[in-house]
């Protein structure tokens, strides 16, 4: 349990960008974790915010609308409103869903920039930066390619490259161009504001290392998670450096105009983006009329960010010294980040189409919000990288949703209105039946519920420290008992001769089915409302009704009366039938194929060390016969935006191959290049055209892709292995 009880929580979930759908990853990384904590946390009467927004600025957003043909504006218009309604569809609640391209987003984040100008937190530093001439712009890392020093790949990016994987600062790469314009940049000097960081180090690995900030315990570092922590330290003993909070971009939030050297500049957008937190909480205070601060700026609240793995130093190093920069603002309390979510044995990939969609899935399979929502807490990546399966979707629904959870609650309904007409049977005291029946003890009802209790109050200690697994785990426990006591004293079998004892079994019953009702809130809150309107009780509001149900058990008290009438029971869940899984895992590879198609490999690229692909033997491995080659010809291919169909010179042949790689690849600039070929992959069709091979290539974090090639002059032919 947490060192100290705040009176009040601040959650927040990472700002997407709004730049592409949602898939299964996002949800697992920072919104379903955090909604199931802030639903629990007003299932206990706590005074908690739930905040989060679109991220509508940077090279992100412009780098998406140069790719669709439309305006950065309609790029974050057009996924703002599909993020908000998914979100509501899969049952996030925020109690906000904001913007950063909103006026009081901007104006927040340059009133905090003006602060930390005015208190000399900044440092001005010039330095040499592209600049494209044609398109008057300074060029973002990722708008220049060039051929790496390291290995002389010739499409390396400004900030990294793929083929070898050095990290690369733009003015590194040899021959550059700009993306924009495809002319040679020249170096133009710029000036921009730096947080020297370097400065911060010692603060911060004393308020991470011991949870100690200006001489006082804040939090406790043995509830942050090793691998948040690890990661952390890992950058500090790297030493800091100055990091430029300005960017010369022409899509964001302006540098404050009134400042010297402003015009051009805008914030850089991992400033203003967990900004975002604190405007939304405006917006939000504005729209509620109450009082933002006191979240924001009172030592007894506490912030907590949910994020993916891929933002921990945001926000565990560089937004809390901003905060801390500020002055008026308390630090986070916790980063509880996830690690990421493999699905079928693979990286999730945006530019491969290797997800899947929330929105598709909400289409596809209406009515199973809740499906997804367990299947992903059961495999959130809270430690380290998981895994979802369609396969293990549905084992889980079909053995654990349908067979124990909808199992036992539809047991309990349907014997109720069986023996009583469904009415909540009123039991005599145990002295009726001491003895008369199998097992029961004097106390059964009484001992029965205790057992509740302490896996309810240990679901509780697991909520509080971000183990939601492992709260999950406990109510299905509490199902599984409840299900046992049915199996062990089959009341079916005893009504007759013993109504007494099994009055007492069905009253007991249907307290647990009450009190799952309230527990199964913050993980399934759609099964929620449906087994409140099995109960005939009021929906959950969220106001402290777990709370309630815990004290009412400690008290030995009744969750629902003697007398009162149940609805009739439906079905809470269904089996999965082999048909629906096939069509999710048809649809996958089918979106795959048409995106990646035999141009891209379906496995991850080998540098990411979070992919869990199955180990090979070499034999396995050995199967595969690579070759390298060049590319003679590239034209795209019609009616099919991804698709290119290239000749490939192998050395004993030239090979027609397919390739879906027309989004990252002009097909004149293929013309020339060095690939490496797997040149015994069976032919497949597509759109018509037998492509006999496919080419290597890498793909980051963020979706961007590269040709594999051999060294520079190597000859075409050449075995690789
Ligand atoms: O990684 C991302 O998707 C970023 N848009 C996250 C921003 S989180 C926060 F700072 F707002
Ligand atoms: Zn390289």
């Amino acid at each position: 349990m947490a060192i100290r009880l705040p009176k009040r929580y601040l959650v927040t979930s990472a700002l997407p960008y709004a730049n592409g759908p949602l898939h299964i990853g996002h949800l697992a990384g920072a919104y379903l974790s955090a909604d199931v904590f802030v639903r629990f946390l007003r299932l206990m009467k706590k005074d908690v915010l739930f905040v989060c927004g679109s991220d509508e600025n940077g090279a992100a957003i412009t780098m998406r609308a140069q790719k669709e043909g439309i305006t950065p504006q309609e790029i974050v218009d057009k996924y703002h409103s599909l993020f908000e309604d998914t979100f509501k569809r899969i049952g996030i609640s925020f109690d906000i869903y904001h913007r950063t391209s909103s006026p009081l987003h901007h104006e927040t984040s340059q009133d905090f920039f003006r602060t930390l100008e005015k208190k000399g937190q900044f440092v001005m530093k010039e330095s040499m930066q592209f600049y494209d001439e044609k398109a008057q712009q300074f060029l973002a890392d990722r708008y220049i390619k060039g051929t790496c020093p390291k290995c002389g790949y010739e499409s390396a990016y400004g900030d990294q490259c793929e083929n070898c994987g050095s990290t690369l600062n733009p003015t590194d790469l040899i021959n550059p161009k700009s993306t924009l314009t495809n002319e040679t940049p020249v170096l133009k000097s710029t000036t921009h504001w730096y947080l020297p960081l370097e400065n911060h180090s010692e603060w911060l690995s004393e308020w991470l290392e011991n949870g100690v900030f200006n001489g006082k315990k804040v939090h406790d570092p043995a509830e942050w998670k090793n691998h948040v922590l690890g990661q952390c330290k890992s950058w500090i003993e790297g030493g800091l450096q100055p990091r430029a909070m300005t960017r010369d971009l022409d899509w964001g939030v302006d540098v404050p105009q009134e400042l010297p050297g402003s015009a051009g500049k805008k914030l850089y957008v991992w400033l203003d983006a967990p900004i975002g937190y604190i405007s939304a909480t405006k917006q939000l205070a504005e729209d509620r009329k109450t009082d933002w601060k006191k979240y924001w700026q009172d030592k007894d609240s506490a912030l907590i960010h949910f994020i993916g793995k891929d933002n921990i130093v945001f926000h565990s190093i560089i937004f809390p010294a901003l905060l801390k920069a500020h002055g008026d603002y308390i630090l986070p309390d916790n980063v509880p980040a996830n690690a990421f979510m493999n699905l079928e044995g693979q990286k999730i990939s945006t530019s491969r189409n290797w997800a899947i969609w929330v929105h598709e899935y909400l289409d596809d399979l209406p009515g199973k919000e809740d499906e997804l929502r367990y299947v992903m807490i059961k495999n959130m990546p809270e430690q380290r990288d998981s895994e979802f399966t369609w396969n293990n979707y549905q084992d889980l629904v079909d053995n654990e949703l349908v067979g124990n959870l909808a199992n036992f609650v539809n047991r309990v309904l349907v014997l109720s209105h069986k023996f009583y007409k469904g009415k909540v049977p009123k039991f005599e005291e145990e002295q009726d039946f001491i003895g008369s029946h199998g097992p029961l003890e004097d106390s059964f009802v009484e001992a029965e519920l205790m057992d509740v209790f302490d896996m309810l109050f240990e679901m509780r200690e697991k909520l509080y420290l971000y183990d939601f697994r492992g709260a999950l785990q406990q109510l299905m426990n509490i199902s599984t008992m409840g299900n046992q006591i049915l199996q062990f004293n089959e009341p079916w079998k005893i009504v007759e001769d013993d109504p007494h004892k099994v009055k007492a079994i069905m009253n007991c019953c249907i307290q647990i089915v009450a009190a799952l009702s309230v527990a199964v809130r913050p993980f399934m809150p759609f099964t929620s409302d449906k087994m409140r309107d099995m109960l005939n009780l009021p929906p959950i509001e969220e106001k402290g009704e777990l709370l309630k149900v815990l004290d009412r058990l400690a008290e030995g008290e009744f969750l629902i009366k003697p007398g009162h009438q149940l609805n009739q029971p439906e079905h809470l869940f269904t089996r999965i039938s082999d048909e629906v899984i096939q069509k999710q895992m048809d649809k996958l590879k089918s979106n795959h194929l048409e995106t990646a198609s035999a141009g891209t490999p379906d496995t991850p690229k080998k540098s990411d060390n979070n992919h869990t692909a199955d180990t090979i033997q070499f034999d396995d491995f050995a199967k595969v016969s690579i070759v390298t080659g060049k590319i003679t010809d590239a034209i795209k291919v019609e009616k099919a935006d991804k698709l290119l169909r290239l000749t490939v010179d192998i050395g004993s042949e030239k090979r027609t191959i397919v390739s879906g790689i027309a989004l990252h690849f002009k097909p004149e600039d293929l013309i020339g290049k060095d690939v490496m070929v797997v040149a015994n992959l069976a032919p497949r069709k597509l759109k018509g055209i037998e492509s006999n091979g496919m080419l290597l290539t890498a793909e980051d974090g963020e979706g961007r892709l590269g040709l594999v090639s051999p060294p520079v002059g190597w000859p075409v032919g050449s075995h690789v292995g």
